[in-house]
């Protein structure tokens, strides 16, 4: 549901209903997901670019929505590294989604 918050294409029918029954009765879903993200990529840009942080880990990273952390973080230093962390054992990873944006990625379950 998170993805469909966010107007992304990573999401089941199933997701699109319970997500449209949330909306309804708490119509600020949207914007508290939205910002949320918002602040994840204003947070990874200003650690990047203002305080010199190479290495990244995420945890909760969710299913992955363009732009990720690690999209931002290697635009402003390209060698940055980031690991991503999630415990939803249904997480498809980001490989799934997104096939060609992740090079130089491994994936532990
Ligand atoms: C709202 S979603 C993704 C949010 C995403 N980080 C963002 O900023 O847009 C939260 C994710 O946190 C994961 N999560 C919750 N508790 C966790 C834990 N203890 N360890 C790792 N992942 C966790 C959930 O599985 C879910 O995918």
């Amino acid at each position: 549901m998170y993805d469909y918050f966010l107007g992304g294409k990573d999401n089941f029918a199933a997701d699109r209903e319970g997500a449209e029954q949330v909306i309804r009765a708490f119509p600020s879903t949207v914007s508290a997901a939205r910002q949320n993200r918002a602040f994840m990529l204003r947070a990874t840009r200003y650690l990047a670019a203002e305080q010199g942080i190479r290495q990244f880990l995420d945890i909760g990273t969710g299913i992955p929505t363009s732009p990720n952390l690690h999209e931002v973080a290697q635009k402003i230093v390209p060698s940055a590294r980031v690991v991503y962390v999630d415990n939803a054992p249904t997480m498809p990873g980001p490989t799934i989604s997104h096939p060609t944006k992740f090079q130089d990625l491994a994936m532990q379950y």
